[in-house]
This record gives C-alpha cells, structure tokens and sequence, in this order.
C-alpha cells in the first residue's frame, strides 16, 4: 500500500487557509479536527502554577523525570481508571507519554515489517500511515451501516488489531460482548490487539466498556491507548499514557521501556502535575463538566441534523457524528474526489463550517462526513444553522 501524500488533517488545514486567504471576510467554524475549545479546568491551572513554581525553586526542581512516568500519576492512573472499575493494573504496566497519537503511531516498532496489520476502514489515519511507513501490508475490516459498523473477524492470517472505541471517527461503540469476541479470537489465533481508548470519557452507555481488560483475558493479548487530550482539554499540554500489561503473550512490556528509554526522555513535569490533578475529587467534577458540555453539543447536533433529514451515527457515546452526505451536493467534485470530499467543498464555500471528508479515513468513509462536539455551543449552534440556511 502507498502512503498518501499528505496526513489527512495537514491537508485539510491546508485547505481551508487557502479558502481564508481568498475569502479574508468569511467567518469560518471548524468542526473538522478533533481539537478541544474549552480552556483546562481549574484543579489543572492551579497544578500547573505550583508545579511551574516548584520548578523555580532549587529545592524542588526536577530535571528528567522516569522515563515510564513519575510515580504519583502512576498510582493515580491505576487506582482511578482501573482498580475503581475492579481490572488489576499494575503500576509498571503504565508508560505515561505526550499523547496517544505518538504512542499508537511509535508502537508499531516494536512489530517485525513482516506483521500483517489489520484495521478498521474508516480508521483513525495515525495506525495506517505508521505502519505503510514500516512496509507493512494492511488488512482493512469495512466498517458500515450494514454492518453496524462493527467490524468483522479478519477473512485471512494478521498479527495485529488495531481496535479504537469508541470509535474515531464514526462515533460508534462496541459492546462488552462485542469485543470479548474480538479478544477470544486475538488469544485464540495468537493476535495482538492495539486498543485505542482516547474516547472512554464520553462513554454514556451502561454496557460500553471503557477499557478492554473489562474483559480479563484482555490482559494477555491487548495493549491500551488512553489520552487526556479530549478528557481534560490537553490537546494543548499533551500527556497520555499506554498500558503494556507484563502477562501479554508477546513480553512487550520489558521491550516498549527499552524503546522508550532509547527515544524518549519523558513528559515533563508540569504536564504530569496537570494530569494528576484531573484525579483529585474537584478535578474529576471538573473534567466531567466539560464532557457534558461537548456532550451536550453532539446531542443538539444530532436532533438538529436528523431533523434536517440527514442520516447521522455516533455522538451518543463519543464527541464525533458521523453522518451520511446528501445526494445532492451542489459543488462540482474535484477531479478524482468523491462525494465526501465535495461535501466538505461544499460546506467551506457555502456554509463557511468545516467538517471532515470521510474517505480521508478510508473507503469505507466515502459517502459521510466527521463533525465533532468539540465547538462551543454559540459556534455550533451557528454552524448548524448555516447548514439548514444553505441547503
Ligand atoms: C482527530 O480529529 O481525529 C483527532 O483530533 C486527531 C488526534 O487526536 O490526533
């Protein structure tokens, strides 16, 4: 497989300051990237400030820090994310990083180039592009209405799963007995899984699990991606963690510290401090205020673009709506470009709000568009109704 020429969100902010260069007056909304609009919550501010403060001082400067993570937002990963949902993690199963873009896309380098890759198709491009960089060949799992877009089994021989739930970009979930399937046929068939769970805090339903070592077995094919990027605003801050558990099949544990110890030197302190924070009894109330607020959004998103007829998934359990593009798009498509990328077109000249063309994810995409909660509400509202005004 090729690598495309461009990583697809480059291309879109490419894109769209061509679009504000030609139209300087233009108002334009994004609902396209990912990227969070509500500022970090106060138990983080103020952990920064003592944390920034703490570095100024001799007595209490840090220079660099453990390589997996300082121990105090070890502990409170363990304790808050798994041991309060009753699943056994242990601190030194836990490698803290900037962010779980970095660790899903570095992972792979741990793989042999002779590893098939599965994916699902749309998929998160991070999985794809890291692993065509590699030489790998890649399976892809057609993820649709047909199917629920819950992947099926792979049809051949592959070595690894990437697995991400909820899911970016369509939005949509898997449940608990949904993915045990996916974890008996990993242990059953000697494959690895990559479970990306940056989404988890947006999880409103009672049987979506939020992580996959719900399923104990879990513990001896999968690795965990998890992000405070989207949960508390980090975008920004960058920290995320990955969990390797020590019992996987394959000893990845021991490898992934020799790998980060050679490449990486560590989130830095402050980031860490913000992180802990999110842990502390105000901080959680916090972060789970800001998800109401974004989760709020993909709920008017929802009503609001049903109503004006559009067929739209996700954004229940997770900050992206995926929705399906209308036949008629009144902007001729660009050479080679279908109708997910004319839609796109077509919401930047007409509506002046950008969305995410789903063919950028794979094609399977082709056909909808990714708009994500992640506005404010006053910018949402104003991109949903320059939508209904244009159509
Ligand atoms: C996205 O829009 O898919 C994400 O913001 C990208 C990311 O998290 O890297």
């Amino acid at each position: 497989m090729e690598l495309s020429g461009n990583y697809l969100f480059a291309d879109i902010a490419k894109k769209v300051q061509a679009f504000k260069e030609e139209n300087p007056e233009a108002n334009v909304i994004s609902l396209g990237i990912g990227d969070v609009t509500q500022p970090l919550c106060p138990a983080v501010v103020e952990a920064l400030h003592k944390a920034a403060d703490e570095m100024g001082q001799t007595a209490t400067f840090r220079g660099y820090g453990p390589e997996r993570g300082y121990d105090f937002l070890r502990n409170a990963i363990v304790e808050n994310d798994y041991r309060a949902r009753g699943i056994d993690i242990d601190a030194e199963e836990v490698f803290v990083s900037d962010g779980a873009k970095s660790d899903t896309g570095n992972f792979q380098e741990l793989l042999s180039d002779e590893c098939v890759v599965a994916v699902t198709d749309p998929v998160y491009p991070v999985y794809v592009d890291s692993n065509v960089m590699a030489g790998r060949r890649i399976v892809k799992l057609p993820c649709t209405a047909e199917n629920s877009f819950v992947p099926g089994i792979p049809g051949e021989r592959v070595d690894v799963v990437y697995l991400c739930y909820p899911n970016n970009p369509t939005g949509t979930t898997l449940t608990k007995d949904q993915l045990k399937k996916w974890v008996d046929y990993a242990l059953r068939n000697d494959v690895l899984i990559f479970y990306d769970a940056a989404y988890e805090a947006f999880i409103q339903s009672e049987n979506v699990p939020h992580s996959i070592y719900e399923i104990p077995e879990a513990r001896r094919c999968a690795v965990e991606f998890h992000s405070f990027s989207k949960t508390a605003g980090f975008t920004g801050v960058r920290c995320g963690y990955t969990i390797v558990p020590k019992t996987l099949n394959v000893p990845l544990n021991r490898l992934w510290s020799r790998r980060q110890c050679t490449k990486f030197n560590g989130t830095s302190y402050l980031s860490q401090r913000a992180a802990e924070a999110i842990y502390t009894p105000e901080g959680k109330k916090q972060i789970r205020a800001t998800i109401a607020y974004y989760m709020e959004n993909a709920r008017l998103m929802r009503e609001t673009l049903t109503g004006m007829g559009f067929t739209v998934y996700g954004g229940t359990d997770a900050p992206y709506l995926w929705v399906k593009t209308p036949s008629l798009t009144p902007a001729p498509a660009p050479k080679g470009e279908g109708s997910s990328w004319r839609f796109f077109d077509w919401m930047l000249h007409s509506a002046h709000v950008v969305c995410t063309p789903g063919a950028g994810f794979g094609p399977s995409g082709e056909g909808y568009v990714r708009l994500t909660a992640f506005g404010t509400h006053e910018a949402t509202m104003e991109a949903l109704q320059r939508i209904k005004n244009k159509l």
